[in-house]
């Protein structure tokens, strides 16, 4: 099989690529290993940057998003008892977040594809990539139970953290960047209103917890849990108690609670790849950066690599200039590294040291009340939560 870019992922950063590619006539075709079952079920983030909603809906994918996305003006800070509410229009000069779940722009993403093109494997294991530094780099496939290649002039590795891609780069001109946190989120789902017009991010000495949301009629929460804890050790109970007791504050406000409709661990990790481009092989999304989960960085990030590089192969199919592709990593890797920043801040910000060192609780309380008492610091919080700008 032959096609112009080869894209190995059939997750948001995939998917949009895809599409931007189709809308700017350069034919595509996507692998995806799992099943679409799968892959539009998957519970990932829900909190969509400005951009990444003005990208969608540029590309014509946004009509389920615009019916259904819930507009938040900002967030609210829990700590000391307080209650803090950010105002992200006034702060920013008018930008806003908007809650809409990964799942829903997957399922719109696929519908759109498999209507329209271009083509969309799913249970398409890719194997390797071979030769990317050759003017025709290969996709070696596993699909109906046969191996098969796909001879590419480019190739997307948007295969996520666990995919192949990344590994095609050679070690000497490669260098990874990691940073493990003590600790890990237990998040879930539950059938209940929520009990907050905007997400909540709670601090407290027994640890963070995050109140989000995926609809009017379903509630989205984290609690910091100890790394290697074993969802089962959670009842129901023991979990909207400990909720509960994050989210306590001085005042009147009680936490609804439902029946929990799924339950998950993750782990909480920074890393990143560089460089993103290794001759025809360029990497976008998770399988070149993760972030831990504080400020909902992930998906974003992988909505504006793939908007950059779209906007790079667009430029070299249609005037074949290499300028743009030639500095994709770059721009790329300067607005992950103000990503990374951003969310090890929130991280470390709001997150109980496993130890319980005192001068760090200090720090991160004064840190707190820096940001609500001034507005010069609320406004870099939101900022870099609203979304920077994508780099010219
Ligand atoms: P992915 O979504 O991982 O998509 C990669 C795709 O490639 C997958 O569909 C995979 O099946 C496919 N693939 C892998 N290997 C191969 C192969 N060999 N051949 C073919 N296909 C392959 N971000 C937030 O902002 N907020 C959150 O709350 C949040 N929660 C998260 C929870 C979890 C458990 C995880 C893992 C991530 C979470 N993230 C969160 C991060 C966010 O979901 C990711 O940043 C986002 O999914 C990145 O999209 P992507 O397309 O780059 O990668
Ligand atoms: C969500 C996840 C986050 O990590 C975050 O900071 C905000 C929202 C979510 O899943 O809704």
């Amino acid at each position: 099989m032959r096609t112009t870019v080869g894209i190995i992922g059939g997750g948001p950063a995939g998917l949009l690529l895809a599409r931007l590619l189709h809308l700017a006539g350069i034919e595509c075709m996507v692998l995806e290993s799992r099943t679409r079952e799968y892959v539009e079920h998957r519970q990932r983030a829900g909190m969509l940057e400005q951009g990444t909603v003005d990208a969608l809906r540029a590309c014509g994918a946004a009509g389920r998003l615009d019916a259904e996305g819930l507009v938040h003006q900002g967030i609210e800070l829990r700590f000391a008892g307080e209650r803090h509410h950010l105002d992200f229009p006034v702060l920013t000069g008018g930008r806003t977040v908007t809650i809409y779940a990964q799942t829903e722009i997957v399922k719109d993403l696929v519908a759109l594809q498999l209507a329209e093109g271009p083509p969309l494997l799913f249970e398409a294991e890719a194997l390797a990539v071979e030769q990317p530094e050759s003017g025709a780099p290969v996709v070696r496939f596993r699909h109906e139970g046969r191996e098969q290649t796909l001879t590419c002039d480019w190739i997307a590795g948007c295969d996520g953290f666990h995919g192949i891609a990344r590994g095609a780069f050679p070690a000497e001109t490669s260098r990874t960047y990691a940073h493990d946190y003590p600790y890990s989120w237990l998040g879930i789902l539950a059938d209940v209103a929520p009990s907050c017009e905007e997400l909540i991010y709670a601090r407290g000495e027994r640890g963070f917890a995050l109140h989000s949301m995926r609809s009017p009629a379903v509630s989205r929460l984290y609690l910091q849990v100890p790394n290697g804890t074993d969802p089962q050790d959670w009842p129901d109970e023991r979990i909207w108690d400990e909720l509960a007791a994050r989210f306590a504050i001085d005042a009147d406000w009680t936490l609804a609670r439902g029946p929990i409709t799924a339950k998950s661990v993750t782990p909480m990790r920074s890393h990143v790849h560089e460089p993103m481009r290794h001759g025809r092989l360029l990497l976008a999304g998770d399988a070149a950066h993760i972030v831990p989960p504080t400020g909902a960085k992930g998906l974003n990030l992988a909505v504006s690599d793939v908007s950059l590089l779209a906007r790079a192969l667009t430029d070299v199919h249609r005037t074949g200039s290499t300028q743009l592709i030639d500095r994709y990593s770059e721009l790329c890797l300067s607005r992950v590294w103000q990503a990374t920043r951003f969310s090890y801040d929130m991280t470390r910000m709001l997150h109980a040291q496993p130890n319980g060192d005192a001068f760090e609780s200090r720090v991160q309380l004064a840190r707190l009340r820096r940001i609500t008492a001034s507005r010069h610091a609320a406004a870099e919080l939101a900022a870099n939560y609203t979304g920077l700008p994508l780099p010219v």
